[in-house]
């Protein structure tokens, strides 16, 4: 808790855990997460939006927001590593308490882990560890499965295999195609991960293992 600066009432509220979001496409689940983060006792706010794409609509959304962007493009840096520690770095400029991806379409390599690792949380669109990687919904349609989801996971180095934090089901339906269980999936994740940030910001979350729990 702290004193708000330049409150003539004094007033103290609680300090609100700083997020920084990584986003690749729309940006979504970062609209989301700002509509939120405005309501005073969410406990978390976006302070920084990062992108590997300069044209991602995530941009945008942020920028609208009032909130400050910045792209490490993988095709400026020499090697992979080179791209990841400069990731890290623009990252840590916002000096995160926690790190979301939120349709970030990257792995996360050493030198991002080392410095946020157990504070970077991802959101995938199906019930992991089944379908990952980066067509989850497809992947999951073209398999036949007649329940798929969303899922909130813990990032580790590999790819979606985190420790899950929370998840929701979505019922496939006949003739769904990828944009539409993608939409349906979407809306429910987008509630999931408010839900998850919110919770982590305000009590932390504790990991035993592959075992998660939020307060
Ligand atoms: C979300 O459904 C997210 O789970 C997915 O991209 C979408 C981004 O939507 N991420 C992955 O598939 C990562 N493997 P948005 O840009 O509208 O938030």
């Amino acid at each position: 808790m702290r004193p708000v600066p330049g409150r003539p009432d004094g007033r103290v509220v609680p300090e609100r855990s700083r997020v920084v979001v990584l986003v690749s496409g729309g940006g979504s689940n970062l609209a989301a997460l700002l509509a939120a983060h405005v309501e005073p006792g969410y406990g978390a706010r976006v302070v920084g939006v990062v992108s590997d794409r300069p044209d991602a609509g995530g941009l945008a959304v942020a920028r609208d927001a009032g909130v400050a962007t910045a792209v490490v493009a993988p095709g400026d840096f020499a090697d992979r590593p080179a791209w990841d520690a400069a990731l890290a770095q623009a990252v840590g400029v916002f000096e995160p308490a926690w790190v979301v991806s939120a349709g970030f379409m990257r792995i996360l390599g050493q030198a991002f882990l080392d410095r946020f690792g157990g504070r970077v949380l991802n959101t995938h669109p199906a019930l992991l560890p089944a379908f990952p990687g980066a067509h989850g919904v497809r992947d999951a349609l073209a398999h036949g499965v007649k329940v798929t989801g969303c899922t909130v996971h813990v990032v580790d180095a590999g790819v979606d295999t985190g420790p899950i934090v929370a998840q929701r089901a979505v019922e496939v339906l006949d003739g769904d195609d990828e944009a539409a269980l993608h939409e349906r999936i979407k809306s429910v994740e987008r509630a999931l991960l408010v839900d998850v940030v919110g919770r982590a910001a305000r009590g932390g979350l504790t990991l035993d293992g592959r075992h998660v729990r939020l307060a």
